[in-house]
């Protein structure tokens, strides 16, 4: 079989008539030459990397515009272009399948056409801040393992939004991005959104068909569509989104489950819920009034730890607590007398604190601290009942919020 060896300065691989091409450190473009030299490879089994001081020719503009236009339908490494500051155009047009797949620090690519591209295994995508779509043509993305997108001017997810299965997700900071809504079953080991559209009303978040995941953390976003989910495993968190609603009609168990500082927020459903194998914290929602959406909530392996400003909480399958529990709220008309009788009980077996009419609610291990003068209201029930011996020296919520994200 004849072999040809490409040696140009900064690219070094062999290549066969068959255009299987292979190098076992990884393959630099530099110049136009070597970017036909990759192209007229169909397999190239390393990786390749398009870095600073890319020499093809600049426009009038001073940008750049790279092209691997030719065979090249599979790279088995990674593709990793980073810090080419001028690289304002780059294409792949045969390109089906890459191992990694980084852009970095690209600031003027504002154009990035993979038209055949539809797995990838890892995708990273950082600090591209003129990047406003992709164009992987028309399934896009359907299979990958991680992907992380961070710092880009994305407006839309189009493109990877065919993605069937994935194992870690997440996307923080992208100013534009206003939608995600991604066909994914399962979540592998993590979905992670944070901090995108901050400057307006909040991204909308869409997982129609999406049924278990190990951990997931929603923050920022102005809703939250899961309907299909039914099972997470180690962890659900939602912090400082702007949903006023939130319902999971088809969960029946998750791990620690977490709901902080969605102020907007006036209802939480879970309807099927049985178990929280974990943690359940419910704090600083300050319009969420009333907690009934858990009928069937029967078992917290963790603590249950609710403060804010509720004035009811309805648990009425409740059959086991075995962490502390922790209930504290500003409203002064609560009731404690339900879950007083579940203490009795030893339903509840922990650290027992439930208090209403509390000028500063807060979290698991600290005093309920009342507000002098007409804070607690009249009756016992509203006074709420605490352990006795409940440790004086806990009281610092900072030391205690640690330490409930251990068991969390
Ligand atoms: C591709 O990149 C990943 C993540 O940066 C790295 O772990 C892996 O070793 C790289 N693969 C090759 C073939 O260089
Ligand atoms: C993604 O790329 C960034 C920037 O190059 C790097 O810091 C980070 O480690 C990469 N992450 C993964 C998971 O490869
Ligand atoms: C969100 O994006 C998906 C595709 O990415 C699109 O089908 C859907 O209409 C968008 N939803 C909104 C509310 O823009
Ligand atoms: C899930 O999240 C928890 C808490 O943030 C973390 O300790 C754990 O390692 C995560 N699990 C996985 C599989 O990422
Ligand atoms: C919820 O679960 C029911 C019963 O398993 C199922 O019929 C329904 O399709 C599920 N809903 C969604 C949106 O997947
Ligand atoms: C939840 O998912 C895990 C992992 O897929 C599985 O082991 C467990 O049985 C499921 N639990 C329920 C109640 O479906
Ligand atoms: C995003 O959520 C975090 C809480 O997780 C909050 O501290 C932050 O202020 C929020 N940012 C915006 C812009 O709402
Ligand atoms: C919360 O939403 C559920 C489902 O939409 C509804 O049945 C329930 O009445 C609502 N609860 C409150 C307190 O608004
Ligand atoms: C509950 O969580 C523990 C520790 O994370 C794990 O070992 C156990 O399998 C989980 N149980 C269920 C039913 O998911
Ligand atoms: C709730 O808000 C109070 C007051 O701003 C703060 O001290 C506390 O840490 C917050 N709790 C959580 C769980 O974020
Ligand atoms: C409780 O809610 C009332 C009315 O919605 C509001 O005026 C008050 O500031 C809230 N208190 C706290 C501690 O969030
Ligand atoms: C408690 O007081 C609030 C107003 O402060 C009221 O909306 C609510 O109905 C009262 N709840 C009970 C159980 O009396």
């Amino acid at each position: 079989m004849a072999i040809k060896a490409f040696l140009l300065p900064a690219l070094a691989f062999a290549s066969t008539v068959l255009g299987q091409c292979s190098t076992d450190a990884t393959a630099t473009i530099s110049a136009s030459g070597e970017a036909s030299a990759i192209a007229s490879c169909t397999t190239f089994d390393g990786s390749i990397a398009i870095e600073t001081g890319l020499s093809v020719p600049t426009g009038g503009d001073g940008h750049q515009s790279l092209a691997i236009d030719g065979e090249l339908t599979r790279v088995t490494g990674n593709i990793t272009v980073t810090n080419a500051v001028n690289l304002a155009t780059l294409s792949f047009a045969s390109l089906k399948r890459i191992g990694g797949f980084e852009l970095s620090g690209l600031t003027v690519l504002s154009s990035l056409n993979c038209p055949q591209l539809s797995q990838v295994d890892q995708l990273n995508f950082t600090a591209l801040p003129a990047l406003s779509q992709l164009s992987f043509g028309n399934t896009g993305i359907q299979t990958a393992q991680d992907i992380l997108i961070t710092n880009t001017n994305l407006g839309s997810l189009e493109g990877i939004d065919q993605l069937q299965k994935v194992t870690t997700f997440n996307v923080n900071n992208n100013q534009q991005l206003t939608n995600i809504s991604l066909q994914v079953t399962s979540i592998g080991v993590s979905l992670d959104i944070e901090a995108n559209d901050e400057s307006v009303s909040g991204l909308a978040t869409s997982f129609p068909l999406l049924e278990t995941a190990t951990n997931m953390t929603f923050r920022n976003c102005s809703s939250i569509n899961l309907p299909a989910l039914k099972n997470v495993t180690q962890k659900l968190g939602f912090y400082g989104n702007a949903m006023t609603g939130f319902a999971a009609p088809n969960l029946t168990t998750s791990g620690g489950l977490i709901f902080v500082d969605n102020t907007d927020l006036t209802n939480i459903s879970i309807p099927q819920l049985t178990s929280v194998n974990g943690s359940y914290q419910i704090a600083n929602n300050t319009l969420l009034k009333v907690i009934d959406g858990f009928p069937k909530l029967s078992v917290v392996t963790g603590a249950l730890d609710f403060n804010g400003n509720f004035s009811e909480v309805n648990l009425p399958d409740l059959s086991r607590v075995a962490g502390a529990f922790n209930m504290q709220t500003s409203s002064s008309n609560f009731t404690c007398d339900a879950f007083d009788k579940d203490h009795d009980n030893k339903i509840i077996r922990g650290k027992y604190t439930c208090q209403g009419g509390l000028a500063k609610p807060s979290g698991a291990g600290s005093t309920p601290t009342s507000s002098g003068s007409g804070s607690k209201a009249s009756g016992t029930s509203a006074a709420g009942h605490m352990d006795v011996n409940y440790p004086a020296v806990l009281g610092g919520t900072s030391v205690l919020a640690g330490l409930l994200q251990f068991i969390l």
